[in-house]
């Protein structure tokens, strides 16, 4: 097979590129909701985001997954765990708690009072396979110094898993020892906008 090498070389600043890309997220329709998600998925874990059309609302569904080994899960709205509102889930008695943080330093972070967290029952269960939990996050885009904005495309966030139980799982202020994993990857926000989300914000009770 012959290929000339002028195609190569026009070729290899695309492959370069899509190297260097970083993780991204995929669209993705929970059948148990029914809620279409822009989904990132690491080993043990997964956090999706859908939004309200329109780019102007502080509120936001989020979904976290998490595999029988990841005993709490976590994403971070903005790019760095510091400085950015922070959602967390884990399994416990057979349900999944949820959380909202705020870290000002490396070290277990304090409960976020800025937003609520309501479940969407049906997206929150625990099976043999893992566990997932729903949530309807209003205001979680509230202050802009600790996400990404509102009308943002695309949005740098973060993710962690653990395979420690947080202290007190009962609480879901619980106190959590370091993650186990982390790493970094961009969120295509303005895919995840959809119409419907006035239906899905409707699940949460
Ligand atoms: C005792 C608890 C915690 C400690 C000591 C801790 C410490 C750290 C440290 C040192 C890093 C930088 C990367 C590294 O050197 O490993 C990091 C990254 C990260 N952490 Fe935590 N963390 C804790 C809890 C949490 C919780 C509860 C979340 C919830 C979402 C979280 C989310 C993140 C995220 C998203 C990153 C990657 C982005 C970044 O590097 O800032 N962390 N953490
Ligand atoms: C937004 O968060 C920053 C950082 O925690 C804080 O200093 C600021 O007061 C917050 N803004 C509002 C309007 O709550």
């Amino acid at each position: 097979m012959h290929i000339s090498l002028s195609l190569v070389t026009s070729l290899l600043p695309l492959l370069s590129l899509a190297e260097n890309a970083p993780a991204s997220t995929s669209a993705y329709m929970d059948a148990a909701t029914g809620i279409q998600f822009q989904k990132f998925s690491a080993s043990g874990m997964s956090i999706g985001l859908a939004l309200p059309d329109g780019g102007n609302s502080p509120d936001l569904i989020a979904q976290m997954t998490g595999d029988p080994n990841t005993k709490w899960a976590g994403a971070s709205l903005g790019p760095a765990m510091v400085g950015s509102v922070l959602i967390m889930a884990w399994p416990n008695e057979g349900t999944v708690q949820t959380s909202l943080r705020q870290a000002t330093t490396f070290a277990s972070p304090p409960v976020y009072a800025g937003a609520t967290l309501t479940p969407i029952a049906k997206g929150t269960f625990v099976t043999e396979t893992g566990w997932q939990a729903t949530m309807l996050c209003k205001g979680c885009l509230a202050n802009a110094t600790l996400a990404f904005a509102q009308g943002d495309m695309s949005a740098n966030m973060g993710y962690v898993s653990a395979t420690a139980a947080p202290i007190t799982p009962a609480d879901v202020a619980s106190p959590v020892a370091k993650h186990d994993v982390f790493g970094k990857y961009v969120s295509a926000v303005g895919a995840a906008r959809s119409a419907m989300f006035a239906t899905w914000a409707g699940m949460a009770a």
